[in-house]
């Protein structure tokens, strides 16, 4: 890896092995973007791809010269209104009412490994070979403000993260309306979309369509990154596919308000803009004063979706998510949301943690309803102590019970959130988010507190802490189950309303930040199906997410295939719940539940007294099996193989980094009468090793299952039911391969 500079041509190069980012002063002093790609070789002068012609119509920046115009030039960071009519990168507007910038390269500067982002989530490195930064300096003389546009590229993978500080170095306050943490300017517009959108408990559901001259966005503008869209977006190529082609992943680390979109201009060039969303954002910069925007990360990958997707499973394992659990295999838990609702006394948490213990479970979850009077969902938010009409011990009390089955224990929070009807509303109403003079909207029952004061995150911090440091809590669920609406902060001036949706984030992870460093072995999961937060902002403080509310083995197929084009197996919580489903009524076999739960987090969330025996059986068999086989298919490499979203099959694999070890989950919707012979090509084995195939003991070459494939044809071959015992709809099954010696193939 490296970043060099050209003088003679003030032209920038990054690259590793994989990738290539070059980019050169223009003309006018503003930086250019020539090249992101595979790695080309490196060279001094890349002035060719710096391409202007002299257009008719062309509004041009230098008099006398009819062929300069930013109309026509791929920018690193766009502004509009100097020539450049796409949507800009930044925008600030100025004392006399104008928003016209022209920000001029000063300088750089390269340093190893990569810097923290100041009260932001973000990639990181362990030691400083891991990457190299690059921050370029630019000014704007009018205004005095200085832009850093920052850089880095990672030693291995086809990495590119990006962010931009904004400081205001002049003399005059000045307020940001626009500023993305990514600008790319693509040269042609030969491209698919795909985004990942969908409703509470739809989510994440893969949508493809071709960029076409015009505006083509996801945002959200509720104040979490949403259940309806997701902040990442992919271009690939037609051509390209799960296992070949060029495509481009952008995932932004934020979780509020964002904007992610491709605009495509009358010469069919590209310009992807990431970041904040601008609308309702206005950062006063006073003089002195600084903004760093969220970091985006870009990933390039010539193999196809699965390969972007691999590249950033093992960023955001290994180098987003931090501290104790983020290496370990996850705890195999039993969450009594869906068991009991608010309906549960101590006794019968125990009695649920009891048969869990019996079959293998190792986490006990208690859910909401534990704290104030929550006998509801119009009642006790904000008051975060036990009630002892419910727990007479308290949650110290209830914890040890649990520890004293050999367990451990979890608990549910929803810190941002309070109901009218708590002790803490009453003493301090003005402590929620409510426009003065309006009415105040509220999402079940509930109102927002405003996360941007530091006294409400200290308030919170204090009730949330005192339980965690009195009982033994080894796991945190963090809940959020409303949008933001009226946002307006009492505690800002109201020139800085347009600041509350970002302040309100820093809150959040202010409170995360803290919980993660003065309980760093507590495992933290966010409730992204409560609060539509899975994004890899959360993935910092949060290793794993509920990934939806949706428990139903069908439905989540989709939403766990949609998920892992960007997030890792090991931050997907998933886990069997009862049938028939509470969300869409639908029975599947239990088989099938836990076959699509495996590929995540993994646990129960019913109350396995009320299986039958032969199912308590079952379900001791599969949490062995998971203890057996997590860390292989938490933090093995996982493939995309049959998609959900095209037909009645879905199948998907993980295997090993040794290739010695393989898991392929096949599942199929519905059932029907004489059906066709199938077979599924595998990836990601070793051609020249022979896997022998759990069950049937049949070995095969890796050359064989990726050629040829793996059979799955059932009712005729009679091998279904042998394996599984199943056939009707919603069947799965998982077929477990391990590399053997070779003499073994010739004596089967
Ligand atoms: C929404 C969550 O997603 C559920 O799992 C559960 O925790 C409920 N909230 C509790 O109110």
């Amino acid at each position: 890896m490296s970043i060099l500079f050209s003088g003679s041509t003030k032209t920038f190069h990054l690259y590793n092995q994989e990738i290539s980012y070059i980019m050169t002063v223009l003309p006018n002093g503003h930086m250019g973007q020539l090249y992101f790609g595979k790695k080309v070789h490196h060279r001094e002068d890349y002035s060719y791809l710096y391409e202007t012609v002299c257009r008719p119509m062309a509004s041009c920046v230098f008099e006398g010269d009819r062929s300069f115009s930013l109309e026509h030039v791929k920018q690193e960071y766009g502004v509009y209104g100097t020539t450049d009519y796409r949507r800009p990168a930044i925008e600030i507007l100025q004392p006399n009412g104008s928003r016209i910038c022209d920000f001029k390269y000063q300088g750089y500067e390269i340093q190893k490994g990569k810097p923290a982002l100041t009260g932001l989530p973000a990639t990181y490195t362990e030691n400083e070979d891991e990457a190299e930064t690059l921050c370029i300096t630019l000014a704007d003389s009018l205004t005095g403000v200085v832009l850093e546009l920052l850089y880095t590229v990672f030693a291995k993978g086809g990495i590119l993260a990006r962010s931009a500080r904004i400081s205001n170095k002049g003399e005059e306050e000045l307020h940001l309306t626009t500023a993305m943490s990514l600008c790319l300017d693509l040269p042609d517009c030969d491209y698919e979309w795909l985004q990942f959108s969908g409703a509470w408990a739809r989510e994440r559901h893969l949508k493809v369509r071709k960029l076409e001259q015009g505006i083509q966005a996801v945002d959200s503008r509720r104040g979490n990154s949403s259940h309806e869209h997701n902040p990442f977006i992919v271009l690939k190529r037609p051509a390209a596919n799960e296992f070949q082609g060029e495509a481009i992943g952008f995932s932004l680390i934020y979780s509020g308000n964002f904007l992610a979109q491709a605009e495509v201009d009358t010469h069919d060039t590209t310009r992807v803009l990431m970041g904040i969303h601008p609308m309702g954002f206005d950062w006063k910069l006073e003089k002195g004063e600084s903004f760093q925007t969220p970091e985006a990360v870009m990933v390039f990958s010539e193999q196809g979706l699965n390969g972007m997707s691999q590249t950033f499973h093992r960023l955001y394992q290994k180098r987003l998510a931090r501290g104790y659990w983020r290496d370990k295999a996850r705890p195999i838990l039993n969450n009594n949301w869906e068991a009991t609702y608010f309906d549960f006394t101590e006794d019968r948490l125990v009695e649920i943690a009891g048969k869990a213990k019996e079959c293998g479970v190792e986490l006990f979850v208690l859910d909401d309803g534990w704290f104030g009077q929550r006998n509801n969902d119009h009642a006790g938010l904000g008051d975060w102590v036990a009630n002892p009409k419910r727990l007479s011990r308290g949650i110290t009390g209830l914890a040890e019970r649990i520890e004293g089955l050999g367990m451990k224990f979890g608990l549910w929070f929803e810190p941002e959130m309070v109901n009218k009807d708590s002790d803490l509303y009453r003493a301090h109403p003005d402590w929620i988010l409510s426009t003065p003079g309006r009415s105040v909207s509220h999402g079940r029952n509930q109102y927002v507190l405003d996360f941007s004061r530091k006294e409400v995150v200290d308030c919170i911090y204090g009730m949330m802490a005192k339980i965690l440091g009195e009982a033994k809590v080894s796991y945190v669920k963090w809940d959020m189950n409303r949008s933001i609406t009226e946002c307006y902060s009492k505690a800002l001036l109201p020139e800085r309303q347009g600041e509350v949706f970002h302040r309100y984030i820093l809150g959040v992870y202010e409170l995360y930040d803290r919980l993660n460093r003065n309980f760093p072995h507590v495992l933290f999961e966010s409730c992204a199906s409560g609060g539509g937060r899975f994004d890899p902002g959360i993935l910092y403080y949060a290793p794993q997410g509920w990934a939806s509310d949706d428990s139903d083995a069908v439905e989540r197929l989709k939403i766990q295939y949609g998920t892992s084009f960007c997030y890792p197996i090991s931050s997907i919580g998933s886990h069997v719940s009862v049938a028939p489903n509470h969300q869409v009524f639908r029975s599947t076999p239990l088989h099938t539940r836990a076959n699509v739960a495996y590929f995540g987090t993994f646990g129960y969330e019913l109350d396995l007294n009320k299986l039958t025996e032969e199912e308590q059986e079952a379900v001791k068999g599969q949490i062995a099996f998971m203890k057996e086989y997590r860390e292989l298919l938490q933090f093995g490499r996982f493939y995309r193989l049959v998609s959900p979203f095209e037909g009645n099959i879905t199948c998907w694999m993980v295997v090993n980094d040794e290739q010695t070890e393989a898991i392929v989950g096949w599942y199929r919707t519905l059932s029907h009468v004489n059906m066709p012979y199938t077979r599924v090509r595998l990836h990601g084995l070793n051609p020249d090793f022979c896997y022998v195939e759990q069950g049937s003991e049949r070995v095969y070459y890796g050359d064989e299952l990726m050629n040829i494939g793996l059979i799955t044809s059932d009712g005729m071959s009679g091998q279904v039911e042998e394996l599984t015992g199943e056939y009707g709809d919603f069947d799965s099954r998982l077929y477990i391969l391990r590399a053997v010696q070779e003499k073994q193939i010739a004596d089967k």
